[in-house]
């Protein structure tokens, strides 16, 4: 068979893994050929694509990012993006498709095996809001790059008497500020499941420094909401999956923070410094397996599935499941973080 692999959407730790892995067993085990289409549905669409070989696939473990390219290009944005797409594949002698993406991109992924081209999913996404996985790759090495940067910043934030807000990644769902935040024992985390009430948010650090702590460190996902009718976030411009880019509440926190309790307050912005360099151990194993499970499964002839992991297995999942609700976290954890704030 010849396998096109694409990596759609934001880049992740592990992306690079998967993409050895695929063409490590599809090649060697299997006997497949393999291509990647540059750019995401991009280099679906425009024919644009790469030979992957075992040789031009080695180093890859440990190196962030995707050797592809990715992109936010929709096909659904265009009349015939779909046809496109199965217009490439015919003209390259495709067979299949592993397409390693988030929702945007499995469910274009899902359309596509609902016009009869055989296509694995292997999802992807740092902020772990995938409902049919319990995590993804690239997830845990950004909680524990948000864990170092909250440990530096508590140094510094207590030296100075300081709140620091820190804003880290996560859209729809708080997955890396509930896990950063507790690793890293912050006082207050904030997520999109649960819109703040500035003056709680307030309340509890005036709580703290009565309690003899004269510093705070909040923990805010980019995609916290203040409570309706409290304050007023600006939004920005919107991509072709019609999301809109975020950035902007950290400061709105750290304003409110300054001027109602009088304490001193700063911001730090993670961003992008979360889905850039190397994967953990973990995510290196875990882009490993789906990568193995995503080959075996194009090899067995499935369609329209996608990897997940369940509990400690690797498991096949229809399509359909990845696409659909998003997992938001589970509140017992921020129970427990609420305890130590
Ligand atoms: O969807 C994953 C994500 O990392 C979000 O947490 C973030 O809002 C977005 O991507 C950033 O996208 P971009 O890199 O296109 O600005």
């Amino acid at each position: 068979m010849r396998i096109a692999l694409l990596t759609g959407g934001g880049d992740c730790p592990g992306l690079n893994a998967v993409i050895r892995a695929v063409v490590r067993k599809g090649e060697g085990v299997h006997g497949h050929r393999f291509v990647g289409f540059r750019h995401g549905w991009r280099g679906a669409m425009q024919g644009e694509l790469i030979d992957l070989t075992f040789d031009n696939t080695r180093g890859l473990l440990q190196r962030g990012g995707t050797i592809l390219g990715t992109s936010r290009t929709n096909p659904l944005k265009s009349d015939d993006g779909l046809e496109q797409v199965r217009r490439t594949m015919e003209r390259e002698n495709v067979d299949a498709l592993i397409a390693i993406g988030g929702e945007d991109t499995l469910g274009v992924a899902h359309q596509l095996a609902g016009l009869g081209v055989k296509v694995v999913g292997v999802p992807k996404t740092i902020d772990n809001d995938l409902s049919a996985t319990d995590f993804t790759f690239g997830f845990m090495t950004a909680v524990q790059t948000a864990t170092d940067a909250i440990d530096r910043l508590h140094t510094t934030a207590e030296s100075h008497d300081r709140v620091i807000v820190c804003e880290v990644m996560g859209r729809h769902a708080g997955w890396i500020a509930a896990y950063s935040g507790l690793a890293g024992g912050a006082d207050v985390i904030l997520v999109p499941e649960v819109p703040f009430d500035i003056d709680e948010v307030c309340e509890r650090l005036r709580n703290r420094h009565r309690r003899g702590s004269a510093f705070s460190i909040v923990v805010v996902a980019e995609g916290a909401v203040p409570k309706e009718g409290t304050l007023t976030l600006q939004t920005g411009e919107t991509d072709e999956f019609g999301h809109v880019r975020l950035g902007g509440v950290s400061s709105l926190v750290q304003r409110e923070i300054e001027a109602r309790t009088g304490f001193e307050a700063r911001v730090t912005v993670l961003g992008h410094v979360l889905r850039g360099g190397t994967p953990s151990a973990y995510d290196r194993v875990l882009a490993t397996r789906f990568g193995i499970e995503a080959v075996d499964a194009v090899h067995d002839g499935d369609t329209d599935v996608m990897v997940a992991q369940e509990g400690s297995r690797i498991v096949r999942v229809p399509l359909a499941e990845g696409v659909g609700q998003l997992k938001t976290v589970d509140p017992g954890l921020l129970d427990i973080a609420a305890v130590f704030g």
